[in-house]
């Protein structure tokens, strides 16, 4: 569903991938590791069509996503249905004025009917377990609380892949370990998982793959989760634990 044939991506002057080569299949459930700086952030923008390749190509499904289909509004209101996004830093994903509001947003902008409309967000809203915060303002929320929202906001659009930047930080064990469940019912329910993480104790269970980043902005290897978390010789060589 997704290939990534010789991509690349530059800011300014700046390498943040290069050379990426990869094939992901619907409903796979994949980390996304390396340190800091390594490329993770920039790659999952990549996949969600913030930005497009600098040089190789972005298929999606049989489409090239590059820089002229990422100016199609129509395309785009379809690609964003199908591909959700969970940043990393959910203040820039919230500006609604309350959780129901902010959850509401994305199926309202699909244009769907109110009732189902209505349905999606109550459902999404107990998914997540934020039923009784539902007419606070997002502002006002803790660390884990606004993640949670920003889930649940995206989950609204009902995505077949869903791709998340290092959702665990900043929050509690407890909230941790809700957020791992979720992701393998989620995944277990069908949908692909993409996620970048480093906050191994907490993921046990999650990934059947791994995708690991170098710092020098290559895949250094692309192999089953476990064969890679258990490689505590490999993790330390390229500065990941
Ligand atoms: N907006 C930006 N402008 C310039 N350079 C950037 C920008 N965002 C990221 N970079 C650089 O691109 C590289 C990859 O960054 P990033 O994808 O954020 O890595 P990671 O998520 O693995 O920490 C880093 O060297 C980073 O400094
Ligand atoms: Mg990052």
């Amino acid at each position: 569903m997704i290939k990534l044939e010789q991509a690349s991506f530059t800011y300014k002057s700046k390498q943040a991938l290069e050379d990426i080569n990869i094939h992901i299949k619907e409903g796979e459930s994949i980390a996304i590791i390396g340190p800091n700086g390594s490329g993770k952030s920039t790659f999952l923008k990549l996949l969600n069509g913030i930005i497009s390749p600098s040089e190789g190509k972005y298929i999606f499904d049989g489409t090239e996503i590059n820089e002229n289909k990422l100016k199609d509004n129509k395309f785009l209101k379809l690609f964003h249905k199908r591909v959700g996004f969970v940043f990393q830093n959910s203040d820039t994903q919230l500006f609604c004025s309350t959780v129901f509001e902010e959850i509401a947003f994305g199926p309202i902008q699909m244009g769907l009917r109110e009732d189902e409309i209505n349905k999606r967000v109550n459902d999404c809203l107990k998914m997540l377990n934020i039923e009784k915060i539902k007419d606070e303002h997002p502002y006002n929320l803790s660390g884990g609380e606004k993640k949670r929202v920003a889930i649940a906001s995206v989950l609204a659009l009902n995505p077949e892949i869903l791709t998340l930047d290092e959702p665990m930080s900043g929050i509690d064990p407890k909230g941790k370990r809700f957020l791992r469940d979720l992701l393998i019912a989620l995944n277990k329910s069908g949908k692909t998982i993409i996620c970048a993480t480093h906050d191994f104790q907490y993921v046990d269970g999650m990934f059947e793959r791994a995708i690991v980043f170098s710092e020098n902005h290559k895949i250094i290897r692309d192999d089953k989760y476990c064969n890679i978390i258990e490689d505590e010789e490999f993790l330390k060589e390229y500065n990941i634990i």
